[in-house]
């Protein structure tokens, strides 16, 4: 082979895959927002005050709202959320509505897709489903104050009967 053919074949070799993984990584982006309909939690109102003493978050709790779906009004503040503790039973489906009373808190419940930040003035809006029954731990995920590591709750999940 030829000098100046192997030098060809090198770059070639390197300029298929720069262009092939960007191509693939637009590509397995499309697929998961559109396909999978996998989406950021997204600015569902406002919340005027922001300290959320208006309706809904003046009484958080949790409602039923259907066979097997459920509403969860959720505050954060320093440093704990209201309602600290959920009790669903297992196969519901979850919607929550949550905001900050003050400071920017975080809200992820490992297992489920809920992982979003609660903003004063803001509502978030996830939806997860809960199967398995056990204890899910509700985490503060942004740094809050001094005793951000202490802010949590628990959504226990109950096996039907
Ligand atoms: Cu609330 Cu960290």
């Amino acid at each position: 082979m030829k000098k100046g053919t192997t030098i060809y074949l090198y770059e070639l070799a390197w300029i298929l895959p720069s262009i092939a993984i960007p191509v693939g990584m637009l590509a397995a982006l499309t697929v998961t927002a559109f396909g999978a309909g996998i989406h950021l939690p997204s600015v569902a109102g406002r919340v005027e005050p922001p300290n959320a003493q208006v309706a809904p978050f003046d009484k958080p709790g949790v409602t039923e709202v259907g066979p097997g779906r459920y509403e969860v009004v959720l505050t954060g503040q320093i440093w704990t959320f209201t309602p600290a503790e959920i009790r669903i039973p297992a196969g519901s489906t979850v919607t929550f509505l949550a905001t900050s009373r003050d400071v920017v808190h975080g809200l992820i419940v490992p297992g489920v897709n809920v992982n979003t930040m609660l903003l004063p003035g803001q509502v978030a809006r996830v939806t997860a489903r809960f199967d398995r029954p056990g204890e899910y731990p509700m985490i503060c995920h942004e740094y809050c104050g001094i005793a951000h590591h202490m802010m949590g709750g628990r959504i226990i999940v109950e096996p039907r009967s």
